[in-house]
């Protein structure tokens, strides 16, 4: 079955979100496999935003191993209160990094990232995975993206 995506990049961040919202759900909503879902949620926010990298870090005993992305190469485990990921998942918080290098703790997998957010899933108060978005460009992310990740991971 052939999908589509429709995005006008001329638009807002806000309004190009707020219309991948309805389609990633059509998208998805027929899918029960969740790492498919999880590959369909990165492939629409790099094609929406072109953001240098996007993806997902599972929880799997003891630490985040990453999951289906979209960008380069990137670290495959990340322990409880390590880095962004490590601190989201502990804190069961999203959290915006407005500048990589002033983030204590901070894994750089890609001396490219400049700055970043990380959105954890809870349920039944326990994080399931994190989605973990990495900008090339200082202070891209702030509550609009906050919002809208929130939104686009409880999809699942
Ligand atoms: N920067 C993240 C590691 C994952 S990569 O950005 C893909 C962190 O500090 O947790």
């Amino acid at each position: 079955m052939g999908e589509e995506i429709i995005i006008d990049k001329s638009k807002s961040k806000e309004e190009i979100y707020q219309t991948i919202l309805p389609q990633l759900e059509a998208l998805i909503k027929n899918e029960t496999d969740l790492i498919a879902n999880l590959a369909n949620i990165a492939a629409v926010l790099k094609m929406s935003f072109d953001f240098f990298w996007v993806g997902f870090y599972l929880v799997k005993g003891n630490a985040l191993v990453l999951g289906p992305f979209q960008g380069p190469i990137a670290c495959t485990r990340i322990l409880l209160g390590q880095g962004v990921c490590g601190q989201s998942w502990e804190q069961k918080m999203p959290i915006i990094v407005p500048d990589v290098e002033l983030f204590p703790g901070h894994i750089a997998c890609s001396g490219d990232s400049k700055s970043e957010i990380v959105i954890p899933k809870i349920k039944e108060d326990n994080v399931l995975f994190v989605l973990d978005v990495d900008s090339d460009v200082l202070n891209s992310f702030d509550e609009i993206d906050a919002h809208y990740l929130t939104k686009f991971i409880a999809l699942i």
